[in-house]
Formats: C-alpha cells, structure tokens, sequence
C-alpha cells in the first residue's frame, strides 16, 4: 500500500514536471528581430513627442491654459508612483485619472477617453521623462 503510494506520487510529480516544461515552451514570449526593436522605439518616440507637444499647449483645456504652465516638465509629476492614492479623488487612483483629473480641474476641459491616442501620448511623455527611475507604486 505504501509502496502504491510512493509510486504514484512519484506518477504526479513527473506529469507535473512534464507540463511545466510544455507550458515553458508555449508560453515563451514572442521573438523579435533588432530591426523591429529600432521600429518600435522609433514608434514609441513618435508618441512620446507627441505627448510633449500637448503637454506645451493649451489644447486639452477651454482656458488657454497648458500642463507646462503648473508642471514645467512631465517628470515632475512623477508617474513611477501610480497607481496611488490621490486626496483630490479620494481612493488609489491610475496615473491617466490624475491626468483626466487635471485636464477637468485646472484646465476645465473634456476628460479624455482611457483609450484615446492624446492619453497614450501624454503617458508615453511623462513615462519616457521617468526612465531608468523605479517603480514606486504608492509612494507620496
Ligand atoms: C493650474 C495648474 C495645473 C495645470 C494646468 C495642470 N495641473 Fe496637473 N496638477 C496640479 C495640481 C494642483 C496637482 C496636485 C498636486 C499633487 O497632488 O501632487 C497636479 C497633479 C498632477 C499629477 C500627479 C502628480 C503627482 O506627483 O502625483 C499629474 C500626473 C498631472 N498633474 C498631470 C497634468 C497634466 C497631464 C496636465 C495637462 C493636461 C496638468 N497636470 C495640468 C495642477 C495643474
């Protein structure tokens, strides 16, 4: 009996190793090539400047009023904190509520969709000014 037991534990354990090792090989993130690296930097980069240029103007609010004005440059804002709590909204927030928050607030303009290009824009700019720095989720 306790010999049946060594055995098929022993049983178990090997599928379960079988299986880590298929699930290794199908879940491997796709390859990519050098040139589609650059490609994708250069695309990324493209974003990034165009989330400059709003960040400059004042075209997210209705009163002529830019980012730049309050947050001379987007590291200031320090993306690399969220998601946090914010007392403006009162609960842990993502870094594009802030945003949308500051677009209604102090630029009193349309909240802008999570989805749309201006907010990926704007995050790719402030998350670009932030490289290297580390994540700090939370942090005040
Ligand atoms: C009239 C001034 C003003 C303007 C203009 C303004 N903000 Fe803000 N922003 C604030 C204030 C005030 C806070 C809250 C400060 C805090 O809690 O850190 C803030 C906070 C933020 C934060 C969070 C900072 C942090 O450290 O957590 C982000 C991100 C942000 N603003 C983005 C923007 C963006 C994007 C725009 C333009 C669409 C913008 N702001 C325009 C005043 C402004």
């Amino acid at each position: 009996m306790k010999r049946m037991l060594t055995v098929s534990l022993l049983v178990c354990v090997l599928v379960a190793l079988g299986a880590g090792l298929v699930l290794q090989r199908t879940s491997r993130a796709d390859e990519f090539t050098e040139q589609d690296a650059e490609r994708w930097q250069k695309e990324f980069m493209v974003v990034a400047q165009k989330g400059r240029e709003l960040w400059v103007s004042p075209k997210l609010g209705t009163n002529q009023v830019s980012c730049a004005q309050c947050h001379p440059n987007g590291a200031n804002t320090h993306p690399e904190t969220y998601p946090k709590f914010q007392k403006q909204l009162g609960r842990v927030i993502g870094l594009r509520d802030m945003i949308n928050w500051c677009i209604m607030n102090p630029m009193e303009g349309k909240p802008l969709k999570l989805n749309d290009p201006n907010m990926v824009a704007i995050e790719a700019y402030l998350a670009y000014e932030r490289r290297g720095v580390p994540l700090a989720p939370g942090k005040h």
